[in-house]
């Protein structure tokens, strides 16, 4: 395949407190990774870095092994970093053969749908990133400590998603860059777009909200229940 999609997993989950690495917490009978592995084995053909946190590389070997089926010459599992820009980095090392598209996935957001992984791989060209992104609908404010100092116009702003999907000679070109300057980027978007490159969004869904805290695990949870996966 000429795709490839990083998979990061190696977050510690501090947030979730379930006592092991998040990715490995279950939602079901299927952890976090297992889900989140099988929506992306349902989208395009693609090679698929697993990245894994330190330590727990066999356990997402057994997940990847399950979700490739026959597909595991597919998979690669590497050990993700202290942050998840430098577990992103990892995983662009170890893309292999002549792959022009990257995409980055979180694995915390384990029920992004196939059509969003394969949207995004559709709208990404040689010259410009793709992100999913879903309207705001909170009322927002600006705040200083305890005060409110301003109104935001919502309208002007999206909630970014994953798989966010790029032109794999500009990402590495802009990894290499971020690297340089020391600069820690919230998302590759932000990297990719600090190298000076365009990034364009197209709409998200609400099945792929991350899962951070133990209600967001509870959401997922209910939402399997719903569909009966
Ligand atoms: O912590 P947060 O939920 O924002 O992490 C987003 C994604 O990045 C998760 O899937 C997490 O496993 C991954 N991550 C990583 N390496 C880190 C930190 C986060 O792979 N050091």
């Amino acid at each position: 395949p000429d795709t490839a999609i990083i998979v990061v997993a190696a977050g510690s989950g501090t947030r979730l407190d379930a006592g092991a690495p998040k990715a490995l917490v279950g939602i079901d009978s299927r952890s976090i990774l297992r889900h989140a592995l099988d929506g992306v084995f349902a989208a395009a053909p693609a090679q698929v870095i697993v990245v894994a946190p330190a330590g727990f590389e066999g356990d997402a070997e057994t997940e990847a092994r399950e979700a490739a089926g026959d597909r595991i010459d597919l998979v690669r599992v590497v050990t993700g970093g202290a942050t998840r820009q430098q577990s992103v980095s990892a995983g662009l090392a170890a893309l292999w053969g002549d792959v022009t598209t990257v995409l980055v996935h979180d694995a915390a957001r384990a029920l992004t749908p196939p059509a969003q992984i394969d949207a995004v791989i559709a709208a990404v060209t040689d010259s410009v990133g793709v992100i999913p992104a879903l309207p705001v609908v909170d009322t927002l404010k600006r705040v200083d400590g305890g005060a409110v100092v301003g109104a935001v116009d919502r309208s002007e702003l999206a909630a970014a998603q994953t798989p966010q999907g790029f032109p794999r000679a500009l990402l590495e070109s802009a990894y290499a860059a971020a690297r340089a300057s020391g600069v820690e980027y919230t998302d590759d978007a932000a990297l990719f777009a600090a190298a000076g490159h365009v990034v364009r969004h197209i709409d998200g869904s609400a099945r792929a909200f991350k899962i951070t805290t133990p209600s967001d695990l509870e959401r997922a949870r209910h939402l399997l229940a719903e569909t009966g996966e």
